[in-house]
């Protein structure tokens, strides 16, 4: 079968390892990959990695949240995200009482469906648990969506589930293969210690970390787990933070839990010093970003296989947006942008760091989260019959991060000025070059919605 496009010369890379080879793209898919490929048209790969595209599972394009909506929607985000390489990202469609999933899944797909410029999921967010959540579990699940979210905190926005919720949500979506997402944060105790520091005065910035200590999370997340232990569910904790809770992900996960862990390039790479600037809450999000020995022990954990997914996060609100906090440390619109770095931020630290090689640079960016939300039968992979989401990544090109040049609506960057080593180059969505040398050359609704599988393993 003839194809279409030929990427001649580039270094593939899988989890499993690297291989110079032509990779041969017919209509939307990999056709073939072998040597002196021929096709209608070629792109040189040479002293190039051929990558596949990488799937961000944890963005917010225009939520609703903190009092406003995120500044980056699914036309601005998914273009930043193509930019980076990034070629499937996972939303959120969060219920609104009283309103079901299925309502949400709705909305957002109207909102989301014409302006997105590369593929894109939802994860289903309940925040009302009852018989009426287990009776659409199935259809949700049906329609392409088998993973949850859960909140553990924002109780005030009317987001958090209760323990029993959480319990019967991992037993109930679990009978159908689903896996259920937690934003893991003790709410009582958060609540607990603003409230001291509050009535003690003098609070800043910086008392957005201090009263989320590492135990906020650390409870949480054993919580969760010995929930899911106890229902036989599989579960999901995003935004992962503390080096502590990596270590009880770690225990779990060695005496066979089915439970799974995110960070994101924030928690790994900036510190709550930055809270003390004047432009600290620029930085604040949930969880916080912590201390230099979370980083380095997040950078282990990656190294060794307990945190399977790298993802951003993205919510992204400028600095006007941010100024609403009017020095009130709980009214900070919580989020930051990030998904146009991900790529270039992993390659320069996780790589370039010597933390990790390309191919787990590859596994935990594409093919670990492709296996866990239900995508590898089409995503995460160069390979025959795999969708051609293919990233072109020179990985000695240098370029400085900047609000200046980032794509992102956002009027500043969070890692303004840090130089980052490897950037893509040209980006392919199922097989239309949507990013040729550095400039987005897609359009709105090339990006498509895609129906995801409950996931295959439950460890
Ligand atoms: O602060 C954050 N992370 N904002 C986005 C919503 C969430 O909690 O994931
Ligand atoms: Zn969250």
């Amino acid at each position: 079968m003839a194809n279409d496009l030929v990427i001649k010369g580039g270094l593939v890379v899988s989890a499993a390892g690297t291989r110079r080879a032509d990779v041969g793209i017919k209509g939307e898919k990999i056709n073939a990959l072998g040597e002196d490929l021929e096709g209608a048209r070629t792109i040189d790969a040479t002293d190039m990695l051929v990558l596949p595209g990488a799937l961000d599972v944890h963005t917010h394009f225009q939520l609703p949240f903190c009092g406003t909506v995120s500044a980056d929607g699914f036309f601005s985000g998914s273009r930043a995200a193509a930019l980076g390489g990034v070629t499937t990202f996972i939303d959120f469609a969060i219920q609104a009482r009283p309103g079901s999933v299925m309502d949400a899944i709705e909305a957002r797909r109207a909102e989301a469906d014409p302006e997105v410029c590369v593929d894109y999921s939802l994860h289903a967010g309940i925040t009302d648990w009852s018989a009426d959540r287990i009776r659409e579990i199935p259809a949700i699940i049906e329609a392409g969506i088998p993973t949850f979210k859960m909140f553990m905190i924002y109780k005030s926005q009317g987001w958090q589930s209760n323990d029993g919720d959480l319990f019967a949500a991992l037993r109930e979506t679990a009978k159908l293969g689903g896996m259920v997402g937690v934003h893991a944060e003790n709410n009582d105790l958060i609540e607990m210690l603003q409230a001291e520091a509050d009535a003690a005065g003098g609070t800043t910035c910086y008392t957005h970390a201090v009263t989320r200590p590492e135990v906020t999370e650390t409870e949480a997340i054993s919580r969760a787990i010995r929930l899911a232990e106890a229902a036989g569910g599989t579960l999901y904790i995003f935004h992962m933070s503390t080096g502590g809770a990596a270590d009880i992900v770690k225990d779990a996960r060695d005496r066979g839990v089915a439970v799974h862990a995110e960070t994101g390039p924030h928690y790994l790479l900036l510190d709550d010093e930055l809270f003390k600037r004047p432009d600290g809450h620029h930085f604040a999000t949930c969880p916080p970003i912590r201390k230099p020995a979370d980083q380095q022990k997040l950078w282990e954990r990656l190294a060794d296989g307990t945190v399977e997914v790298l993802a951003t996060d993205t919510c992204t609100f400028t600095s006007q947006q941010k100024d609403m906090w009017k020095g009130d440390y709980k009214a900070i619109p919580f989020g930051m942008p990030g998904i146009e770095a991900l790529l270039p931020l992993t390659h320069t630290y996780g790589v370039g760091n010597r933390r990790f090689d390309v191919s787990q640079m590859v596994a935990l960016l594409s093919e670990s989260p492709a296996r866990l939300f239900g995508l590898d039968h089409r995503k995460g992979k160069v390979a025959e019959g795999y969708d051609a989401d293919v990233v072109i990544f020179d990985p000695r090109l240098k370029h400085t991060l900047s609000a200046k040049t980032h794509a992102s609506e956002c009027d500043y960057d969070p890692f303004e000025g840090t130089t980052c080593t490897g950037m893509p180059i040209t980006t392919l969505l199922r097989g239309k070059v949507i990013v040729q040398d550095r400039a987005f050359v897609g359009s709105k609704g090339d990006g498509l919605f895609v129906a995801r599988k409950p996931p295959a393993t439950k460890q």
